[in-house]
């Protein structure tokens, strides 16, 4: 059986929370508020267990929060786990995500090698290494889940492409067509692009104690737009971050200008 859409308004108000949506006006701006979400999460519970995302969105918060901790912020308590991963790919390759996190953070910061977790891109078997990550992630309670979102109409969190379930588990996965276009400028041969990847589900994202959704530019304006306005289901599985209670938008003002 499919999953359910929901798109009764009455029933959708029913079963939904109101997100809370910050628009900004600047991409900078965005940057700034997102590293303080960041930030005073840390200071708040100096071994908080993240969940954190990569691509140009997030790498403001990044270079702020790295910032943060030159001055003084504590991040040796933190555990990371990464919303996703490229599948396969050489171990240390340019375009993994695992690269891109040592290189935009934890290189940076003081955050102990066993307390960050990835998905392999070289492991074996990608459905034995998502069930690894499961596991792991099972065993913690994610207090702060930050989600950039895909390119065009995917409305994809990690790598939660359309069709993904609200319940949908870590798990291999294959690329949309618009994913692997607006992603191939990061792989120097774009025939080195991965098809598939490992990312956690809608349902372990959901998990997380609180959820912040980061978007900024033209490019995610649809998307945006159809994540928090329109309905609620597989066909835009950002869409399903209105069933948490706790979830933020947090976007900048060209993301912001298809919202009615
Ligand atoms: C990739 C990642 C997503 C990320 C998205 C947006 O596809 N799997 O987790 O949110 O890109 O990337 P960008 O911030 O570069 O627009």
């Amino acid at each position: 059986m499919g999953e359910r859409i929901y798109h009764t308004p009455n029933l959708e108000r029913l079963l939904t929370y109101s997100p809370e949506l910050h628009v900004l006006d600047t991409p900078e701006a965005v940057d700034r508020f997102t590293a303080d979400q960041l930030i005073g999460q840390i200071q708040r519970k100096p071994n908080s267990v993240l969940t954190l995302p990569t691509g140009a969105t997030p790498m403001g918060m990044y270079g702020l929060t790295i910032e943060a901790a030159s001055n003084g912020l504590d991040v040796s308590g933190v555990t990371v786990f990464n919303l996703d991963e490229y599948w396969p790919l050489p171990e240390g390759h340019p375009a993994s995500y695992a690269r891109f996190m040592d290189e935009n953070f934890f290189d940076h910061v003081s955050i102990p090698a066993t307390q960050r977790h990835i998905p392999n891109c070289h492991a074996a078997s990608p459905h034995a290494e998502a069930d690894r990550y499961e596991a792991l992630l099972r065993q913690r309670q994610v207090d702060l889940a930050i989600l950039g979102i895909g390119p065009g109409d995917t409305c994809h969190v990690g790598f939660n492409e359309k069709k993904s379930g609200r319940r949908s588990r870590t798990r291999y996965v294959e690329l949309d067509p618009q994913t692997r276009d607006a992603n191939a400028q990061y792989f120097p041969d774009s025939s080195e692009m991965p098809r598939g990847a490992i990312t956690q589900g809608v349902g372990n994202i959901l998990e997380a104690t609180r959820v912040v959704l980061v978007a900024k530019g033209q490019g995610k304006a649809r998307g945006i737009q159809r994540t928090i306005q329109g309905p609620i289901g597989p066909d835009a599985p950002a869409s399903y971050l209105r069933f948490h209670p706790n979830v933020t938008f947090i976007v900048d003002r060209e993301a912001a200008s298809l919202l009615q």
